[in-house]
Formats: C-alpha cells, sequence, structure tokens
C-alpha cells in the first residue's frame, strides 16, 4: 500500500486496463509526431526533473528514459546505486523522501522487487519500476504496442514464450490479462513460473497455458517470445541454466511450427545462439529492433501518464 497519492508505475497488473490502452495510444500518437534529431513540438514535462537510478547495467531502459524525458521537454539526473548512500547502507524509505523534494519523478531499476515498493511507498512523486527481478512493464507496454504495429489489436490473439520463466515473462502474463489475450508458455518444469504467477493468473482468468514442449507453445501462434537463459542476478546458475535450456532455443524449425504471420520478439540483449539463433533473430520475421525504439514512444506514454499529460 502506498503512503502518498502519486501516480506510480510498478506493474501492469496494479494499472487499469483502460489507462494502460490510454498510454499507448498516447505513446502512438507521441511517435507519429516524432522527427528524429529535431527539437519535439510537444514539451508538457518542460520543467520537470526526473532522477534514474540504476542499480545495474541497461541499455535500452536507460537511454530511452532518459530521451524520452529530454523530449517531453524535462530533465533528467542519473544516478547508480553505488555513487549514492544507498550503497553504503542510508535507507529506501529516506532515499525517497529525500529524492521527492528534489525531482518530479524516480525511475528505478533494482533486483530486490520489495526495494522498489517500499521506495513507492515512501516517495510523493511518482515511481517508474525500470526492471526487478519479479517485473519489467516499460518492456510489455513497448512490446504490446510493437505487436499491434505489425499484427493489428492483440486482443484474443495468442503469444507464445520459451525459455526461463522470467522477469519479462511475468510483465507478458500482466498484460494478457489487461490486454486480453492467451498466452503458451513452455519452460523445462524446473524453471516455470512461480506459484505466485500462476495463481495470478488463475485468479484472473488468464488464458496461460503452460507445457513443456516449445512446440507445442508455438503452435499457431501469432508472436514467439524468448529472452536471456541467465538473467541479471541468475549468473551462478548459468551452467544448469543453458543445460537445461537447450531445448528451447528458437531457431527456423521452431519457428516454422508458428502461425506463418507469427512475429519474433525479445527485449534484448540477445545472446545469440544460446535463446536465438542469427537466423532467427535477424530474419524477416523478427520485430527486435523495432521492440528497442518503441522503448521510447512506450516510456513517453509512461512519463505523460505519471505526470497527468494529454496526449499532443
Ligand atoms: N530490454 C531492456 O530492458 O534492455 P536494457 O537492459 O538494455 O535496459
Ligand atoms: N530477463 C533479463 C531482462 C534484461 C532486460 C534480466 O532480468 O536480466
Amino acid at each position: 500500500a502506498q503512503v502518498t497519492g502519486a501516480r506510480h508505475f510498478l506493474d501492469l497488473s496494479q494499472i487499469p486496463a483502460t489507462e494502460l490502452r490510454r498510454i499507448l495510444d498516447n505513446a502512438a500518437a507521441i511517435k507519429a509526431r516524432r522527427v528524429k534529431g529535431a527539437p519535439s513540438a510537444f514539451r508538457p514535462l518542460a520543467g520537470k526533473a526526473l532522477a534514474m537510478i540504476f542499480d545495474k547495467p541497461s541499455t535500452r531502459t536507460r537511454v530511452s528514459f532518459d530521451l524520452a524525458m529530454r523530449e517531453l521537454g524535462g530533465d533528467t539526473i542519473m544516478l547508480t546505486g553505488q555513487e549514492m548512500q544507498l550503497g553504503r547502507g542510508e535507507t529506501i524509505a529516506d532515499t525517497a523522501r529525500v529524492l521527492s523534494r528534489f525531482v518530479d519523478a524516480i525511475v528505478i531499476r533494482i533486483l530486490e522487487h520489495d526495494q522498489l515498493t517500499e521506495l513507492a511507498r515512501f516517495s510523493t512523486v511518482p515511481v517508474i519500476n525500470g526492471l526487478t527481478k519479479l517485473s519489467h512493464p516499460c518492456q510489455v507496454m513497448a512490446d504490446v504496442l510493437t505487436f499491434e504495429e505489425h499484427r493489428g489489436p492483440i486482443a484474443g490473439r495468442t503469444v507464445a514464450w520459451t525459455g526461463d520463466a522470467n522477469n519479462v515473462l511475468a510483465s507478458w502474463v500482466h498484460a494478457a490479462e489487461r490486454f486480453s489475450f492467451k498466452i503458451n508458455v513452455a519452460t523445462p518444469p524446473e524453471l516455470a513460473p512461480s506459484g505466485a504467477l500462476v495463481d495470478f493468473a488463475r485468479a484472473n482468468g488468464v488464458a496461460l497455458n503452460l507445457t513443456a514442449d516449445p512446440y507445442e507453445a508455438v503452435a499457431g501462434a501469432d508472436a514467439v517470445i524468448s529472452d536471456c537463459w541467465v538473467s541479471m542476478g541468475d549468473e551462478e546458475e548459468e551452467a544448469r541454466r543453458h543445460a537445461l535450456l537447450f531445448p528451447f532455443q528458437v531457431n527456423a524449425k521452431l519457428m516454422a511450427a508458428a502461425d506463418k504471420h507469427a512475429i519474433f520478439m525479445h527485449c534484448l540483449p540477445a545472446h545469440r545462439g544460446e535463446e536465438v539463433t542469427d537466423e532467427v533473430i535477424d530474419g524477416p520475421q523478427s520485430v527486435v529492433f523495432d521492440e528497442a525504439e518503441n522503448r521510447l514512444h512506450a516510456q513517453k506514454g509512461v512519463l505523460a501518464w505519471c505526470f497527468g499529460a494529454e496526449a499532443p
């Protein structure tokens, strides 16, 4: 439960479907008007500052939030956990109280999800989840935007996930509930979705189909999705994960088992030759760089929503 009334973006499961749809509509409208390299006309966040706390590495999330905030007219302050007093034991609650006096919103990438929710609890300004061990909601907003650009409305469609049941998958399951699509998930039994995620899906009527067979998962799917086998924080399990996950690789043979119009999606960074082969990620069905670009546009939708800014 949050102490303050700020509009946090923590998980797709916590934001009404109508609001998520508004964020995507806004993102698409802002995207349509953007001319790369030219000053943007829509600058509703002029005078506002975004603190960006990155306790873990990032290319896409970091660059897209920084640029999104600037293009909406605002400023950014980049911080890493170790540079802050947070790295020397200052509490998350006190960090939230202090940053709230300085800045107008905070995006944070931190593995412990409880630290994200604690920050939001004590922050009087919006807090945005830039990835935790449990979820990556900004990624999947960009992914839904990308799916719909290529394949039309996602409602009623089927996406297939193959590999590790990680943070990105959790946000896809949340999205399946909010945007009413079906999701087939193929994992080894040892790396299956958590009980909490499965309970969420069951309690909310998500059409979630779990299997250990990637061919079953992709059959008839409109999108095939994979992600790394070793997420941040899982490094010690690398050898075990590689052995378990090799049969879940997305290669030309697996891709051919999906719908012939299926797209291949991946949040990146990709580990070529592991979860996906070059021929798939560089092939005609791959939309991975559109997904990466859409992080920028989706992030603008999220930021505008946090500040209650209307579409251009
Ligand atoms: N997809 C994604 O979040 O990438 P980064 O780790 O580079 O931010
Ligand atoms: N599942 C990956 C996503 C990286 C963007 C990780 O958590 O490392």
